[in-house]
């Protein structure tokens, strides 16, 4: 195997207390019987974002819907958001070792993340061949590598890394396209955030697409596994977390830049989401930026 597993553990979130509030979090989870980390997860609500799996060694068993299905070495499965997550290592297998990566994606990487071959919504891939295999496995350590690195742009480049990985697997979808996302979700979703400063009300843009806004609320909620409000608001923390690393602008410049008058407001909802206020957040990245 290409990867040095001791780096990986050094670099996996599981090893430190961690928030899953972030829009991007990868490890590597080594499961070995008996060991601490040899227990079920059971999520029945999901997560908030997309999980991306891929199994190194040994086999985990996966619930979709009411059937169990085998995750092997070098299967890929995408947990989109709201899907339950019911897995953990086979009982027949000694070990279970999974890479992982969990994230918020940017808007137009939605079509990239249907995948021909669900099981109850579940994306499944198995990989056969080796040149690929080697490549998405790079693609999983380079995201784990940025991602928990807190060098200036670390996270851009991990998102830059993810989006690669993204492609590729949907390369790898031998229907490739088939299945779109439904053209008039993804138009607004590329107007709201064009328009992230606008306070665009349910009926203006239901306007923007020609339906009746309870029309546009459930395709919405179809598409997306999210209100529209909810998903704009996550794309707004998004941002502003990219504006703080990597700008010198203020908490309530960035607050304003990204839609919110109200600095304080701005303030609660990003801790919601981040885990930490925006100030604190900002800190970690300044002695960086002033260098
Ligand atoms: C770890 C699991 C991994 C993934 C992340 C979010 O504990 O091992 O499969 O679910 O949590």
């Amino acid at each position: 195997m290409e990867l040095d597993q001791q780096d990986m553990v050094n670099y996996s979130p599981l090893m430190k207390s961690f928030t899953f509030n972030a829009y991007l979090v990868a490890g590597y989870t080594p499961i070995s019987r008996a060991s601490p980390l040899d227990f079920y997860i059971n999520r029945p609500g999901g997560m908030k974002g997309y999980i991306l799996h891929m199994t190194l060694r040994g086999e985990g068993r996966i619930k979709a819907g009411n059937r169990y299905i085998a995750s092997c070495q070098n299967d890929l499965f995408l947990f989109p958001p709201g899907v339950a997550h019911h897995y953990g290592r086979s009982e027949n297998s000694e070990h279970w070792d999974h890479l992982w990566i969990y994230f918020h994606p940017r808007p137009y990487w939605l079509d990239w993340l249907r995948w021909d071959r669900l099981e109850d919504s579940i994306g499944i891939t198995r990989l056969q061949d080796a040149a690929f295999t080697a490549q998405i496995q790079a693609g999983f350590k380079e995201v784990i590598q940025q991602s928990s690195s807190d060098e200036l742009l670390s996270e851009a480049l991990a998102m830059n890394a993810l989006e690669r990985l993204i492609i590729s697997c949907f390369k790898l979808q031998p229907l490739c396209n088939h299945q779109s996302i439904d053209p008039r979700i993804s138009t607004l979703c590329h107007y709201i955030s064009e328009h992230i400063v606008d306070d665009l009300s349910i009926v203006q843009l239901a306007e923007k697409v020609f339906l009746s806004p309870s029309r546009l609320a459930h395709l919405f909620k179809n598409e997306m596994h999210q209100t529209i409000f909810a998903w704009r608001e996550q794309l707004r923390v998004n941002r502003a977390r990219n504006l703080l690393q990597s700008t010198h602008l203020t908490v309530s410049q960035v607050s304003q830049a990204v839609g919110y008058d109200d600095p304080l407001y701005f303030s609660r909802i990003f801790r919601h989401h981040a885990g930490v206020s925006p100030r604190e957040y900002k800190k970690r990245y300044e002695r960086m930026i002033s260098i």
